[in-house]
């Protein structure tokens, strides 16, 4: 059942596509009217369009001061206050350290990072206005813990994890909670360039041994959107399917539990 969204208005990020349209239809489904923005003109339009008249798109670069600001001025104009923001706009990058160039290392923090930095101070106002809000930024596990190969991407997602902390401290007496979400490895657009595949036992890396499905980490960001979260502030949740929970049985025991070990059943 989807979070209750109802009188919320919400702007996503990124929205066009992947998590982010994901989330849109969740704060959707759940009452709520959504502003979807991104660089991706047509693929935006088409996802906002489809959610008839509870959405709106906007073109919006999140690395510019001026987008964002005609971006929440436009969401309070359309449907007369703000309420939440998901950042979820990003890049990927795969990479040693020692072959990233400076020049890369700055793109992908000025997407990642400080288009979440100039969301959260841009959106303040108009949240406090409406006496409170939400704000959801989309970390990943890349956020918890160290992935080789994701200098820049690993880089800003620990920022935007302690951005969130920051913030939340910041704004709680405004009303303002920010939390951060941190998907592990999920089935979009982003990943599915990798080779990734979606469904059972075709990502052994997590406990769950499958690749998440853009509307289980939907699930989560609606629920911070929502006064379910009223309690929660500063918060990191996980949606990974066990991956930066420990290491998994089959890694462990290579699939093959050594003698002896075979579950038990104690008791009656
Ligand atoms: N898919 C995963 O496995 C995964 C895992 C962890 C975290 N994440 C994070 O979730 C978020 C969404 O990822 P996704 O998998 O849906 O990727 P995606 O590439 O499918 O979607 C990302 C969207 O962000 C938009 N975007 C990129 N640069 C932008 C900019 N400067 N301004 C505005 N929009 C811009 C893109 O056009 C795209 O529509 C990202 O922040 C990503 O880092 C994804």
């Amino acid at each position: 059942m989807a979070a209750d969204l109802q009188g919320k208005v919400v702007v996503v990020t990124g929205g066009a596509r992947g998590l982010g349209a994901a989330a849109a239809r969740e704060v959707v489904a759940g009452g709520g009217s959504v502003v979807v923005t991104d660089v991706l003109e047509h693929e935006g339009r088409e996802t906002a369009e489809a959610l008839g008249s509870a959405a709106r798109f906007h073109h919006h670069d999140v690395t510019s001061e001026d987008d964002w600001q005609t971006v929440l001025e436009h969401a309070v104009a359309e449907f007369g206050q703000l309420t939440g923001v998901v950042n979820n706009a990003g890049v990927s990058a795969a990479s040693l350290l020692e072959h990233e160039s400076v020049a890369h290392f700055r793109k992908v923090l000025d997407i990642n990072l400080t288009g979440v930095f100039i969301g959260m101070q841009k959106a303040i106002p108009l949240l406090r206005a409406a006496g409170g809000g939400s704000i959801v930024n989309i970390s990943s596990a890349a956020g918890l813990t160290a992935l080789p190969l994701t200098g820049p991407y690993g880089a800003s997602k620990w920022g935007v994890r302690g951005l969130t902390k920051i913030g939340a401290m910041e704004l709680s007496e405004s009303r303002i909670r920010v939390n951060s979400v941190h998907p592990g490895m999920v089935y979009t657009p982003m990943t599915a360039v990798t080779g990734l595949e979606r469904g059972e036992g075709n990502y052994p890396g997590t406990a769950m041994g499958r690749a998440g499905e853009p509307e289980e980490i939907a699930a989560a960001v609606a629920f911070l959107l929502s006064d379910a979260a009223s309690y929660m502030t500063g918060s990191e949740i996980a949606v990974d399917g066990g991956w930066t929970a420990g290491k998994t049985l089959r890694e462990l025991t290579g699939g093959t539990l050594p003698p002896g070990n075979e579950p038990q059943v104690h008791g009656r």
